[in-house]
């Protein structure tokens, strides 16, 4: 058996690691046997050489392996679903979906991350909710989706201990953006939710974590190939991630909007997403027959009140007081009687008459982060209530001076230097250019498990 820095010196020079020599390196993580250099040498190298899919597909395995493997009653197998979005802008799918799942007769143990660079994190909107508790521990998990069918939980202590590791060892030596590791880090935590399916909404464009299409592609390639090799039936969405999902960004901003799509009244391009991720786990469960029956349950569920109604009992589930979530949840309601509302709103004004051609996605996420909607550094809190809401629409045409970004921010204020990039993140243009404007793809292509 070659010691590890052997294991480090074939793969730096190299080579295919094989299932044991990976096994050992994993093993060594969660034994606490391995020093953090040699971790970090062995990130870099295999960031460098990168894997060949079957070690990538050992390494997610024995990442996996590490923690607990959550197992599920014998009556829900076949039911048990899950998504993951590689990150974007105003990304509320989740609080849409996992209901709107529950409610089509699935058990979704969905297991959400917190704001990564400029991207939203599904717990950090929950969270705005006064009351909402994330953490639950693996019994409770099970109670909740028992008697709900959802829960948006974060990641447990006793859950793929070996990504918490190589994550924090990642940050530290700039090996984030590796295919291998980032397949591994993922699949690794949804195998262990024992999931039947898996899908991936796999972002590419400006405010994505890989701008182009072909790089998005490769990466949604690998997370298909290795989650389907560990025995989760898995799929993805290529989405374009260019502007933002719906019109709202940040925390509890999100919340309002997801609510509302809950109620029927949601954004045209969130629906498509949660109806087509949402349909393809249908499928993929063999609860439907093709994807068109899939995304009209969802749809159904979504604006028929179904799905609201899990939402409801999924917060009370998770700690927020019933009055409170009954509230949140009725018609014409003033979700300021639950939510925090920033202090200062502003609204910024159109500089020209013209049809509006693009909305800067990242300019918008980069100024609110600083602004508090993201933390700079894991632990810090974020301003809940900070965000911006769009007030205009693509292809929409408007006069000069009228409102098209209302921002909702606290301390810090907007500097006039952040006020001119947000401003800039408008593009504005005539009616030949909105024609001339190629017409807008979300959802590029659809991969499905082999
Ligand atoms: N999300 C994860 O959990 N891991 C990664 O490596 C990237 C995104």
């Amino acid at each position: 058996m070659l010691s590890i820095p052997d294991l480090i010196k074939k793969k730096r020079d190299g080579g295919t690691l094989s299932d044991e020599e990976v096994k050992t390196f994993i093993q060594a993580i969660t034994n606490q046997t391995i020093q953090d250099c040699q971790t970090g040498a062995m990130l870099m190298a295999i960031w460098q050489k990168g894997m060949v899919v079957k070690e990538t597909q050992t390494l997610t395995r024995e990442m996996m392996s590490s923690g607990e493997v959550m197992s599920w009653p014998e009556e829900w197998a076949g039911l048990v679903v899950d998504k993951h979005s590689t990150g974007g802008v105003g990304d509320k799918v989740s609080l849409v979906l996992a209901p709107a799942l529950a409610a089509c007769g699935c058990k979704v143990p969905m297991i959400s991350g917190r704001g990564l660079a400029h991207t939203g994190g599904t717990l950090d909107k929950l969270e705005s909710i006064p009351g909402f508790n994330i953490h639950q521990s693996a019994e409770q998990i099970q109670r909740i989706l028992g008697s709900v069918g959802c829960c948006i939980v974060g990641q447990t202590e006793t859950l793929v201990p070996a990504d918490r590791v190589l994550y924090a060892l990642r940050d530290a030596t700039s090996t984030v953006d590796s295919l291998p590791l980032i397949t591994g880090s993922i699949i690794s935590k949804k195998g262990a939710e024992s999931l039947t399916a898996l899908v991936l909404d796999v972002k590419f464009g400006r405010a994505a974590l890989y701008k182009d299409l072909e790089s998005a592609k490769e990466l949604a390639q690998s997370l298909v190939s290795v989650g389907n090799g560990l025995g989760v039936r898995t799929g993805a969405v290529l989405s374009c991630m260019d502007g933002t999902i719906g019109r709202c960004v940040g925390n509890s901003l999100e919340v309002i909007e997801s609510l509302e799509t809950l109620k029927g009244n949601g954004p045209r391009d969130l629906m498509e997403l949660v109806a087509t991720l949402g349909g393809l786990l249908l499928k993929m469960t063999g609860l439907v027959s093709d994807l068109s029956e899939g995304r009209k349950q969802i749809s159904d569920a979504v604006i028929g009140g179904a799905a609201l109604s899990k939402f409801q009992a999924m917060m009370e589930a998770q700690g927020v007081a019933a009055e409170a979530a009954r509230s949140l949840c009725s018609t014409r309601t003033d979700y300021y009687r639950v939510l925090r509302k920033a202090e200062h709103q502003t609204e910024l004004k159109t500089p020209a008459e013209g049809v509006v051609l693009d909305v800067d996605g990242l300019v918008l996420a980069e100024v609110l982060h600083k602004l508090g909607v993201g933390r700079s550094k894991a632990g810090e809190p974020v301003n809940h209530s900070v965000g911006a809401e769009l007030l205009v629409s693509l292809g929409q045409r408007v006069g000069k001076g009228a409102s098209w970004l209302r921002l909702h921010y606290e301390d810090p204020a907007p500097s006039p230097d952040q006020m001119s990039k947000l401003q800039k993140a408008l593009t504005l243009g005539t009616d030949r250019d909105a024609q001339i404007q190629q017409e807008h793809t979300l959802v590029k292509e659809v991969l499905l498990p082999h």
